[in-house]
């Protein structure tokens, strides 16, 4: 097939499967070079889900003893504050003294392989070398070493022979590369200080664009408002002005950027609040073949912070606007936690300030003219 369509987007044929069965050729020749002779039996460990093709492919073709063990992933999912990739399931042989090749689909920024590393390390394997069918050397930071490659390829997104778009895609036996035509969804956050007006500009924004509106704030007071469990975890933190985990709101993004079609694009409200939740928002775009469009930034003193807080209080009743305490509390947690994402973004040229004294109009249009140039 030249093309197939996965979801809302369009992907074309990249690398053919009789191509990717060279490249397999050539990696377990030399995977049975090295191991000519060996006396013990290594384990053949395949990552899953990607690699499910990749590993019964690279087996058959190797002529020495071994055992295959899988262990289960997840990069972006259930990430914790400190960024780390997610253990789904553990090993399921013991490597302890043991010799491993780690079989992978694909390296990109490395995340996945370090953990790994870490883990085998940890857990006492005698030797470990990494397999990967694909590489993309653009996107990899890390100094782990590669021990057999079997593809280069540019910093694309694909899909195909293992790789996915959103859990499907995994089963063609080509790999695939998102269609240029395709990728003209947008990706904005709306940023600033408590009460500078985001989620009053993200409502007009959202009209305006066709774009998906996303507030954390809000998803999680209705959490809060239906009782849920989440809610009640919340509840405490938001009142006392404080943020709630890291992993909680990363999973209510994730929810939404899956559920959601028919639109231009995505706002978010709210999100990223922490340098963590920002590096996780780029994977998850560079997961779904997107980039972060821009940064809106809606910049107010902290005085006029308390000033517009207050008057909302007499408005909407938030529980968390309910005394100057607790919004002292929100503007302390915003300059702690939040305001270093603006040296992020601005170091990826991704950052544009507008001044958020004015009128509502007055700072509406000096956003629309912004979002106009995007
Ligand atoms: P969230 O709901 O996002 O609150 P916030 O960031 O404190 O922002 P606000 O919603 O208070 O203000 P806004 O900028 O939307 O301003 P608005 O348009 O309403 O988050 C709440 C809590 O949830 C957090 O504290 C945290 O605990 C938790 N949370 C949320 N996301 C999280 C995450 N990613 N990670 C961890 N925890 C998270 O405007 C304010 C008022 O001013 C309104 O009355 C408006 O009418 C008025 N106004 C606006 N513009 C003007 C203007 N130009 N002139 C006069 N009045 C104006
Ligand atoms: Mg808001």
């Amino acid at each position: 097939m030249e093309k197939i369509r996965l979801f809302d987007k369009t992907f074309k044929l990249f690398i053919p499967n009789a191509e990717i069965e060279k490249a397999i050729d050539e990696v377990a020749a030399k995977i049975n070079k090295d191991n000519e002779g060996c006396s013990d039996i290594p384990v053949i460990l395949c990552v899953l889900n990607g690699s499910m093709m990749f590993t019964p492919a690279l087996m058959k073709r190797l002529n020495f003893t071994c055992e295959l063990a899988s262990i289960k992933l997840s990069s972006y999912e259930g990430t914790t504050t400190t960024g780390k990739v997610q253990e789904l399931m553990g090993f399921t042989t013991p490597v302890a003294g043991r010799r491993v090749i780690v079989v992978e689909d694909i390296v990109d920024t490395g995340n996945t392989i370090v953990t790994l590393a870490e883990k085998l390390k940890e857990h006492k394997a005698r030797e470990v070398k990494i397999c990967t069918l694909l590489f993309k050397p653009e996107a990899y930071s890390k100094d782990v070493k590669l021990d057999y490659v079997g593809l280069s390829i540019p910093n694309a997104f694909i899909v195909g022979y293992g790789l996915d778009y959103n859990e499907v895609g995994r089963n063609f036996e080509d790999i695939y590369v998102l269609d240029k035509e395709d990728t003209s969804m947008k990706f904005y956050v709306i940023f600033g200080p408590p009460g500078a007006g985001k989620g009053t500009h993200a409502t007009a924004m959202a009209e305006r664009y066709n774009l998906h509106h996303i507030s954390t704030g809000e998803l999680l007071r209705k959490e809060i408002a239906a009782g849920t469990e989440l809610g009640r975890q919340a509840k405490a933190l938001i009142e006392d002005g404080r943020l709630v985990p890291d992993d909680v709101v990363i999973r209510m993004i994730g929810q939404e950027f899956k559920t959601v079609k028919g639109v231009n694009g995505f706002l978010l409200d709210g999100f990223p609040r922490t340098i963590e939740q920002a590096q996780v928002l780029d994977d998850m775009l560079a997961k779904i073949g997107a980039q972060l469009t821009a940064v809106v930034s809606i910049m107010i003193p902290d005085d006029v912070v308390v000033e517009r807080i207050r008057y909302r209080a007499t408005v909407e009743g938030r529980a968390d606007d309910a005394s100057v305490e607790i919004i002292q509390h929100r503007i302390d947690t915003y300059h702690q936690q939040t305001e270093p994402e603006i040296g992020f973004y601005k170091e990826k040229g991704k950052y544009h300030e507008v001044s958020g004294i004015g009128t509502i109009e007055e700072v509406r249009d000096r956003i629309f003219k912004l979002v106009d140039t995007f």
